[in-house]
């Protein structure tokens, strides 16, 4: 395999890396802030932003940020495939606590779905930004 695919590959597991732990900190930051504990949710929150850059760097680097009605056409189709395909193949294979956290996520990515279409319509009347 030449270096090219590889470092595609790797840089795209640094970015998932840094793009999960991200989360993993926000989840810790609403936790402490549900604790009563407002500057350890803070440092999370500190920390959670920079882990969104080192994601965002190797993200560009692996030259997966597009031309926006590339990005937007990509999500579409993404969320679509999540939606239809993914979850509920997932929901049918839980339990019903499970079962239902994806339903939450299905039924608030079906308003990201329509989000999109709205920024497709104006980025294809848009001669520059919506
Ligand atoms: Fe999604």
């Amino acid at each position: 395999m030449s270096r090219v695919p590889r470092s595609e590959e790797h840089l795209k597991t640094g970015f998932t890396a840094e793009a999960v732990s991200a989360a993993q900190f926000r989840a810790q930051a609403a936790r402490a802030e549900h604790e009563g504990l407002p500057n350890l949710a803070a440092a999370w929150h500190e920390l959670a932003s920079e882990k969104d850059l080192l994601a965002i760097r190797q993200l560009e680097a692996s030259g997966q940020v597009r031309e926006s009605a590339t990005a937007v056409a990509d999500a579409l189709a993404e969320e679509r495939f999540e939606n239809d395909v993914l979850y509920p193949k997932m929901i049918r294979d839980v339990d019903d606590e499970a079962a239902a956290v994806f339903r939450e996520v299905v039924e608030a990515q079906q308003r990201h779905l329509e989000r999109l279409r709205e920024l497709r319509t104006a980025l294809q009347a848009a001669s520059g930004d919506i």
